[in-house]
């Protein structure tokens, strides 16, 4: 053994004990690894082939670096994200380290951030300011952030000038590499920074812990090539890459075989799924197709573009099954022109065109959006559009915003002209007409018997029950204990304005409300 290998294994010796200061005295012999992340590199779409890995393991040298040490991880943002902190405490667990849901007993805490408005961004710095207090009590314990605002230069730059109790920040590409990141971390003085800001790779061979056994994600594809002007997610998110059909549709199975109810496929534009596979031609309608043979009661996907919603996957939903019939369409303004602007790269006739089809083909089906308002330069008129598409499409719900301008996006350098009270205004408008349309959705229910995957407690009293319908309604009922992953019968006695109150009833028949 020459001298480097054995500073190197007192090293790890130092790092798997929880000594974090003998440790630290090691680090100099390190060289500091910082890989920042760069916007201008994450614009960048290269034409370079999407490498396949399946070759993931923990380095011997960082078994056991757990042992002892408690995890802490948690979640903003979208489903990817939640999906994520899944695969990292996979990789926590197969390290040794054990999963706690109380800071103060963590001995690594992980922030997986969201980018996508200001106010995502405020909540994390707010909670590092808390953190700080934890961190000065505890000197060993271990900071992370990680997630889309890690892949931004201005968050990185802000962290490592103001928030030293930060002690790692690594992207989401970086994921499979926590367990070095860690190991950097306990040995290393200075914060550990490691953003790839460019990613051509899919790994498939990740553990993860999933969160229960009723409901589970699988992601069919990463990143994003649309570049909406507002969004900063093909900045944080990388180039469009798909995963290959075969590995999706084994894992689809494997959940269906482990009792699994239900699974939402996911991806930032799952439309395009598959355009990047270029030995063959195969779309998310294909791999719909494929899926709905799988003996698995439900099967979801999250998020659509209109654009790339085509025809043949119309065709396959509408084989229903366990293809459920709730679609997730965001249409982000009801006016061409804003439309335009955002390079949504449909016009609102297209947009309802589109809508005209599927209900066609799927009569039942419900819809949800997202909408901004206040988008830069927004005009009375247009909004209106917005709330007269809403009302045209008989959307059921919709998550909606305030355009939050996004460093590095076109909108950003945007003059906008809106003052935030007509902003905030035009907020309270739309998600009056929001609250309207659900209620009214609601109250077809009522006396409808409906099909419901119980998921557990409710939320707001233990003595009931709470579950979704196959179009996502959720719904509160007295059943007793053992309905718990089950799909039931229930008769709805009650409807809310966001959910139905309703009392399971055995062997019937479910009917669908038309
Ligand atoms: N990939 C999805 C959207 C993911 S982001 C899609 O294209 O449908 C979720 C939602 O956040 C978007 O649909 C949009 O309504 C909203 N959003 C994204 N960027 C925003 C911004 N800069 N300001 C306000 N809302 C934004
Ligand atoms: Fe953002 Fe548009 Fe991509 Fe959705 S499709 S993630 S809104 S750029
Ligand atoms: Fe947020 Fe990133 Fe998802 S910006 S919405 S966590 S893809």
């Amino acid at each position: 053994m020459n001298e480097k290998q054995r500073l190197e294994s007192k090293q790890i010796e130092a790092a798997n004990s929880s000594d974090k200061k003998s440790a630290k005295d090691y680090s100099k012999y390190f060289e500091q690894v910082i890989t920042a992340p760069s916007l201008k590199d994450a614009k960048k779409r290269g034409k370079e082939e999407v490498k396949y890995h399946n070759d993931f393991s923990i380095p011997e040298e960082f078994r056991g670096m757990g042992e002892g040490r408690k995890f802490y991880i948690r979640t903003y943002g979208c489903q990817m994200n939640e999906h994520d902190t899944e695969v990292m405490a996979g990789i926590f667990l197969a390290l040794g380290y054990e999963p706690t849901d109380k800071t103060e007993d963590a001995n690594v805490i992980l922030l997986n951030t969201c980018a996508i408005r200001e106010n995502a961004e405020n909540k994390v710095f707010g909670e590092l300011g808390h953190l700080k207090h934890l961190k000065l009590e505890k000197p060993d314990l271990l900071i992370g952030v990680c997630g889309c605002m890690s892949q931004e230069e201005s968050v990185v730059n802000k962290i490592l000038k103001t928030y030293n109790q930060v002690d790692m920040i690594f992207g989401t590409h970086n994921i499979h590499r926590l367990p070095n990141i860690l190991h950097e971390a306990y040995m290393s003085k200075e914060m550990v920074v490691e953003v790839w800001s460019k990613e051509g790779d899919v790994i498939e061979n990740l553990p993860k812990v999933r969160r229960g056994n009723i409901k589970a994600w699988v992601n069919i594809m990463y990143g994003c090539d649309k570049f909406c002007t507002y969004c900063i997610v093909p900045f944080t998110r990388g180039k469009e890459r798909s995963r290959r059909p075969e590995e999706i549709i084994q894992e689809v199975r494997h959940l269906a075989a482990q009792g699994y109810q239900e699974v939402t496929l996911l991806g930032q534009n799952v439309n395009a799924y598959g355009k990047d596979l270029e030995d063959i031609n195969y779309g998310l309608g294909n791999l719909m197709d494929e899926l709905r043979k799988i003996d698995i009661p439900r099967i979801r996907f999250t998020t659509s573009h209109p654009r790339d919603f085509d025809d043949h996957l119309i065709e396959v939903l509408a084989k229903g099954g366990n293809l459920m019939d709730h679609i997730h369409l965001p249409v982000q303004s009801g006016s061409t022109d804003v439309l335009k602007i955002m390079a949504r790269k449909y016009t609102r006739e297209q947009y309802l065109e589109l809508v005209r089809k599927i209900k066609a083909a799927i009569p039942n089906v419900a819809l949800t959006t997202d909408i901004i308002v206040g988008y830069p330069n927004e005009t009375d008129e247009q909004f209106e559009e917005t709330l007269s598409l809403y009302r045209e499409v008989g959307y059921e719900l919709a998550y909606t915003f305030i355009y939050s301008p996004r460093e590095g996006t076109p909108a950003a350098k945007m003059q906008d002209n809106v003052p935030m009270e007509v902003k905030k205004e035009r907020l309270q408008r739309l998600n009056a007409l929001v609250n309207e349309q659900s209620a009214e959705a609601m109250k077809k229910y009522k006396g409808q018997i409906v099909e419901v995957l119980v998921e557990g407690e409710s939320k707001n009293n233990p003595d009931v029950l709470a579950g979704y319908t196959s179009r996502s309604k959720l719904v509160n009922f007295a059943a007793p204990k053992s309905a718990i992953g089950k799909i039931v019968k229930v008769r709805i006695t009650d409807a809310k304005t966001w959910s139905l109150n309703g009392e399971m009833v055995e062997e019937l028949e479910p009917v669908e409300v038309k």
